[in-house]
């Protein structure tokens, strides 16, 4: 066995690496000081930029097993067997935060769920409040600004900080139902083992005929849906604002598994038009009593990251990543996710961030892309380009499995804004919620919403009425101004 002793990144003995190299006790440090140079270069190079979004998180590894074949609905190669697992990493986030933020504080929470499948990977990203507040991704950036510190004096609580937010979703009706739900307890969790996962966006699942099925996904933590009041929140935060992150890790570390059942929600293409509402609508819900349920699987987190920054932090998840049997609709939020996950992760952790331990396929990859920082991986080949004759020519395209689905598309091209002004669902949400949920949601809005201007105040006591007369009344009173 090699024995152990210090050394520099290059290998070299280090017999000190605790005391400067100096003229004397009391003179300068010298250039010479190599172990020193190398040391505080490299710690000057610790930190990667964090998400632009989704800062803070905890990741766990598992597995997945589905309850039966979805051959029927689907292609993909890990809903077929309910013999056979497959490997997953889920990373759990606070949405607004930064990487310092407390994990109690009122955020959606992020649920990025990585399938290492036998034919690459797929990621379903999902967040724990079943809407988005956008119909258009082009907005997306602005939500961002209105949700994180001001740029001027970087301050996240107070009069702007509310102000900010509250301005900006009261010029967005389309944000009411996701507003419901951020207010609502959901808001402030202590624990990612009691969040709920919901895909949000509509994707495709496609058979081998080529039919094509409308899905929504859904995970349901096994041990229940949890959360705290906003004054635990609060205490929380001071106190143990790593509570969730060390609540999973300890969970898993004492030898315990944490666990989700997904489910999802079906519409077949050619009923999309009766629906009494565009289903393609991130911003609104598909009614469980109108679209059932259906168990899918288990997903079982059994296993802690071995080291946060390697296997967290540059964990990278994309909704490009997708099976065969798994689609795309064109809802535009979705659409314009496509792109943005895989740019800011090869500005955030390298073009090469693929290679990664943690982001790696489990299938090999075969193409003839190469190099960029940090490539460690290469090919033999002396042709490094398609089509060849010198290397055995094309390799084999990868086999169509069954038949793709026919999708005509024709329109104008053109900016519009998405028909419909559906903005007022929630009505239902707050309408059947309990005496007392009605009453904490009234009080979490007014914590943040009384700090706002009043002219923002007055615009959102008027989204609020429209959602429910009631409602918006309770509020109009609490901020004394008449609606
Ligand atoms: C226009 C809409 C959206 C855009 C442009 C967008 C963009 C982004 C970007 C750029 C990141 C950072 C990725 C990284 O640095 O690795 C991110 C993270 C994330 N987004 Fe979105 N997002 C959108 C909507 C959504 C929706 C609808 C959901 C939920 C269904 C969602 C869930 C997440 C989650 C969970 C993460 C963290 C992933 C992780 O754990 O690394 N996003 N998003």
């Amino acid at each position: 066995m090699v024995k152990r002793y210090l050394t520099s990144n290059q290998g070299t003995p280090v017999g000190d690496d605790q005391h400067s190299l100096t003229v004397g006790e009391r003179g300068p440090i010298l250039l010479t000081d190599t172990v020193y140079l190398e040391k505080i270069a490299q710690f000057d190079r610790e930190r990667i930029p964090e998400r632009a979004f989704h800062a803070k998180g905890a990741g766990a590894y598992g597995y997945f097993v589905p309850y039966r074949s979805f051959a029927s609905l689907t292609k993909a190669g890990f809903l077929q067997d309910p013999e056979k697992a497959t490997p997953v990493f889920t990373r759990f986030s606070l949405a607004g935060g930064s990487s310092g933020g407390a994990d109690t504080v009122r955020d959606v929470r992020g649920f990025a769920v990585k399938f290492y499948t036998e034919e690459g990977n797929y990621d379903l990203i999902c967040n724990h409040i079943p809407v988005f507040p956008l119909r258009d991704p082009l907005q997306f950036p602005d939500f961002v600004h209105a949700v994180k510190p001001d740029p001027i004096a970087n301050i996240r609580g107070g009069p702007i900080a509310a102000s900010r937010f509250w301005d900006f979703v009261s010029l967005r009706p389309e944000s009411m139902n996701f507003l419901i739900y951020l207010f609502s307890d959901l808001g402030t969790v202590r624990s990612y083992r009691t969040i709920p996962g919901f895909g949000i966006n509509t994707y495709k699942w496609v058979n081998l005929r080529g039919e094509e099925t409308y899905i929504r996904y859904y995970w349901e933590p096994c041990a229940g849906v949890e959360y705290i009041d906003s004054k635990t929140a609060a205490h929380l935060a001071g106190t143990d604002p790593d509570v969730a992150s060390r609540d999973l890790f300890d969970t898993l570390a004492a030898g315990n598994s944490v666990e989700f059942e997904m489910r999802v929600q079906t519409i077949k293409p050619e009923l999309e038009c009766e629906q009494p509402f565009d289903i393609l609508d991130p911003t609104l819900i598909w009614p469980e009593h109108m679209y059932p349920l259906i168990p899918v699987g288990r997903m079982v987190l059994n296993k802690n990251p071995e080291n946060f920054f390697a296997e967290v932090e540059q964990s990278a998840f994309s909704p490009a990543a997708i099976v065969p049997g798994i689609g795309f609709s064109n809802d535009r939020i979705l659409q314009g996710r496509i792109f943005p996950y895989g740019d800011t992760q090869r500005y955030r952790i390298g073009p090469n961030y693929l290679e990664l331990p943690v982001n790696m396929p489990r299938h090999p990859v075969d193409n003839k892309m190469q190099d960029g920082p940090m490539r460690s991986g290469y090919s033999t080949d002396i042709a490094n380009y398609l089509p060849n004759t010198l290397s055995g020519g094309m390799p084999a395209e990868a086999p169509e499995k069954g038949n793709p689905p026919q999708e005509y598309i024709s329109g104008c091209v053109g900016r519009q804004e998405i028909a419909g002004d559906d903005y007022y669902q929630p009505g239902c949400t707050y309408r059947n919620m309990s005496g007392p949920e009605k009453n904490r949601l009234v009080s979490n809005i007014m914590e943040s919403l009384s700090q706002a201007y009043e002219p923002i105040q007055r615009r959102m006591i008027d989204h609020f009425m429209r959602t429910d007369q009631e409602f918006g009344c309770r509020i109009a009173q609490k901020l004394s101004l008449i609606p």
